[in-house]
């Protein structure tokens, strides 16, 4: 079996995905590790895309879901049917037994399923009519929601965003990027760029990589730099004193394991066995923003979690 190279990965992606350089590596670190992904964006950015591409460089099962306000939470799940000839319940499983797996457009769906997906996601496994059905072990969430709309969209549960590893932000393409896409897209027919991706490694190479993440060695001190940044997020006025009462409930435990996790998996995909400070200020922002619960004021000055966490990557001295 020959190993999982991520910058072979990476290579085939930009086949597809004209820049988006950042969102590229996240995917993978996320692929690696075995993350979920909020992936925030206007529409026409490549979301869907740079999923498919993905999802087709791996050879996983892949499901598709489209969230819609008419989805039930057994539509995602499955659930027990009833076999007359037999007498007996039988349990149809749902699309979430793939594993790989794209929730597109996760906020057009009413709570109580958004809430199914995120239980999924954090518990590995599913429990229909008392019956616990184990998800399979490369199960991996990519969800998009577009921002500009909000007409028909429920805006996600806070307190469980936390079960996403990355909330990425995608930025438009610059001006000669999107030139490069206009000519990508110019020379195939139907227009998609990932219907050409090849499979080019599976789950068992990736899961055989995760493997060695603990073998990563981590420094006390960056152990530490972890749990000062994620630890100011819920006592902000000792870091950023004229930012007090700006964060109702900062980052858990949850927010500094998968930092860490998130930074290990960064070094490993750069050949080292060690984590850098780097891998953790390059991460942060991705991995913190959506596990801070902002108060009202800072809705109303502007000020973002994104703004939060970058102000204290600046006055926390790294190691
Ligand atoms: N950076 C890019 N690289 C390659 N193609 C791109 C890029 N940005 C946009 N496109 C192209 O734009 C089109 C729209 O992409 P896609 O459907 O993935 O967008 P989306 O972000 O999922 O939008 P929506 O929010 O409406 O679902 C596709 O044809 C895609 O190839
Ligand atoms: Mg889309």
């Amino acid at each position: 079996m020959t190993a999982f190279s991520s910058q072979q990965l990476k290579q085939q992606l930009q086949q597809v995905i004209v820049g988006q350089e950042d969102l590229l590596d996240r995917l993978i670190i996320a692929l690696v590790c075995g993350g979920h992904v909020l992936l925030e964006g206007p529409p026409g950015l490549a979301k869907t895309t740079a999923v498919h591409a993905l999802a087709g460089s791996v050879h996983a099962s892949f499901q598709r879901i489209q969230f819609t306000p008419d989805l039930m939470p057994g539509d995602l799940t499955g659930s027990e049917i009833f076999e007359p000839a037999k007498g007996e319940f039988r349990f149809i499983p749902g699309p979430l037994f793939h594993e790989i797996i794209l929730a597109d457009e996760i906020n057009r769906a009413p709570p109580k399923v958004q809430s199914a997906l995120l239980e999924a996601m954090a518990e590995h496994q599913i429990t229909v009519a008392g019956e616990t059905h184990i998800l399979p072990k490369l199960f991996m969430v990519l969800a998009t929601q577009n921002p500009l709309e909000n007409a028909g969209t429920y805006s996600l549960p806070e307190a469980q965003l936390d079960r996403f590893l990355f909330h990425l932000i995608m930025q438009y393409p610059t001006h000669d990027e999107e030139i490069e896409i206009l000519r990508r897209t110019r020379l195939v027919d139907d227009g998609r760029l990932d219907s050409a991706v090849e499979h080019i490694t599976d789950p068992d190479k990736i899961l055989a990589l995760r493997a060695q993440l603990t073998s990563v060695h981590v420094e006390p001190a960056i152990e530490k730099y972890i749990v000062d940044l994620v630890a100011a997020t819920r006592n902000l006025k000792q870091v950023i004193p004229e930012w007090d009462g700006m964060v109702k409930a900062g980052a858990s435990p949850r927010g500094a394991i998968s930092l860490l996790r998130a930074a290990s998996t960064r070094a490993l995909l750069k050949q080292r066995d060690y984590v850098i400070p780097e891998d953790v200020v390059e991460l942060a922002v991705d991995v913190l923003r959506h596990r801070l619960l902002l108060d009202f004021s800072a809705q109303a000055e502007g000020i973002s979690g994104e703004q939060i966490i970058t102000e204290l990557l600046k006055r926390i001295p790294a190691p």
